[in-house]
């Protein structure tokens, strides 16, 4: 069990210490499942304003539902296809900050206003994204990104 939440300081300092539980929660465990679902329900532990945490992995030529937090979701999603397409695709960082204004945008939760959406990325392969959605407008900002990157980073190297 982790029962642990940020101790309080700067939004880099609150993602440091979920690395480090991140790190804690997931190491020497090879199982993928068992470490995005950790991984999402840490998240979603931790971070506050979130409505869905989670995660789609790459399988074949789409991204299929993986482990989450939230309501029921969308199963597959095709590269290039929403923001999670449009990460997957680029390999590139999406922080939306109101999610109605992204052309093509899929709206699994009705309530969802912003979104972040990390890559997750082991050497040249693609695995997967990390997806989070907020009811609030504007909710992720260049520090959320710099912290989701580093989980995504820490999660791509052990389920790679
Ligand atoms: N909004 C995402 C779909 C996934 S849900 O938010 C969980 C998108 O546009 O790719």
């Amino acid at each position: 069990m982790f029962d642990g939440t940020p101790t309080g300081g700067t939004k880099p300092a609150a993602y440091r210490e979920l690395l480090s539980a991140l790190d804690g929660l997931t190491a020497g465990e090879p199982d993928a499942v068992a470490n995005l679902a950790n991984a999402a329900a840490l998240i979603w532990q931790w971070l506050p304003d979130l409505n869905w945490a989670g995660f789609y992995r790459l399988i074949g030529d789409e991204l299929v539902l993986g482990p989450f937090q939230g309501k029921p979701a969308c199963i597959r999603i095709a590269m290039g296809a929403g923001v999670c397409g449009t990460a997957a695709a680029t390999r590139a960082t999406q922080v939306v900050p109101d999610v109605h204004a992204f052309p093509g945008h899929i709206a699994c939760d009705g309530a969802s206003r912003s979104e972040l959406v990390v890559p997750l990325v082991a050497g040249d392969r693609l695995l997967g994204v990390l997806d989070l959605d907020s009811p609030a407008p504007g909710r992720f900002d260049a520090e959320d990104a710099r912290g989701c990157e580093a989980l995504a980073a820490l999660l791509a190297a052990r389920i790679g």
